[in-house]
């Protein structure tokens, strides 16, 4: 008998074909759709902005095991997985070359204009509309990096290669050789032209960036968010944006996803994307697989490869 799991979020059609291959899988639609089989599921596939909500995982009273397809854990309740004995395991590493290449994307994207530059070929404005204004210069700029884990640090790495001199904020100085530890946000988002949010979303880090912060990083300065929408209070954002105290933001998470207030969509300071820093072929291949081999240690009674419980 193949044990039995949930799939919360879809996943790479061949990761899928696996998953389909060594066991019942259940795809989730609703909390009243998993009655039938609710007493058999021992396992959860999900994403890491999905995570599992609380309804489904107080329905599954024989859960054993949640494999999230990413590294973010704040979509899962910790606290009552280790109650019930329940693992999580996440897919550290895999992702980080993603996720800081996206960070680096998003800052081209923002300082120097490329979405709205694409815009303006493709709707034939070129050589009928005014030209565009000009973008601001990336290298050299002094970053700041909210978060200084495995993405923090490859965007820092990144940031080499455009002689920006980089500085970090964290819980703690990690005393990394050419990175200035700032032990205050405030402090690291005045003397910073362009802010990255790496740090890992939740209730210790709920609006860190707040008005205060961002108006700091000031009219002449640049947020960039690839962690988790709930880092940056969303509303102060707008406004700031709106009254010209922030120079822009480049988002690639948001407060509520997939909703993304009108206010932020219609801005031009804002440069937005649905959620892809770990969004490619290769990457969510290995997140997948990683997916696959801590749901088979886990059923093979051996132990798990990336657990965080
Ligand atoms: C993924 C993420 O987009 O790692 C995370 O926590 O949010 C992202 O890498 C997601 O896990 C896939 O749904």
């Amino acid at each position: 008998m193949k044990p039995e799991i949930l799939l919360i979020e879809p996943m790479m059609p061949e990761i899928e074909k696996q998953l389909d291959a060594a066991y019942t899988v259940h795809r989730f639609t609703s909390v009243a759709q998993l009655k039938e089989s609710a007493g058999r599921i021992r396992g959860i596939a999900t994403g890491g902005a999905t995570g599992v909500p609380e309804a489904v995982m107080d329905s599954l009273p024989a859960l054993e095991i949640i494999a999230i397809n990413g590294i973010g854990t704040d979509a899962v309740d910790l606290k009552k997985a280790r109650q019930r004995n329940i693992h999580v395991t996440t897919t550290p590493g895999v992702l980080t070359d993603d996720v800081a290449d996206m960070a680096m994307g998003l800052v081209l994207s923002l300082l120097r204009g490329l979405p709205s530059g694409d815009r303006y070929v493709r709707d034939g404005a070129w050589g009928h509309k005014p030209a565009l204004p000009l973008g601001r210069k990336v290298t050299g700029r002094k970053l700041g990096i909210i978060g200084m884990g495995r993405v923090g640090r490859a965007i820092a790495h990144r940031a080499q290669g455009f002689a920006m001199p980089v500085s970090y904020t964290d819980l703690r100085d990690f005393e990394l050789e050419g990175y200035a530890f700032v032990p205050d946000l405030l402090t690291l988002a005045r003397g910073s032209d362009i802010l990255v949010i790496a740090a890992s979303g939740g209730a210790g880090s709920r609006h860190l960036v707040n008005r205060e912060i961002m108006e700091a990083l000031g009219a002449d300065g640049f947020l960039v968010n690839v962690a988790r929408g709930s880092v940056v209070d969303e509303q102060a954002l707008i406004q700031v944006l709106d009254a010209e105290k922030l120079g822009g933001a480049a988002l690639d998470v948001f407060e509520h996803e997939p909703d993304v207030p009108a206010l932020l969509r219609h801005s031009a300071r804002a440069v937005l994307q649905p959620h892809r820093a770990s969004a490619t072929v290769e990457t969510r291949l290995s997140m997948g697989e990683l997916v696959i081999k801590n749901l088979a240690a886990h059923f093979a009674d051996q132990s798990l490869l990336t657990a965080v419980i």
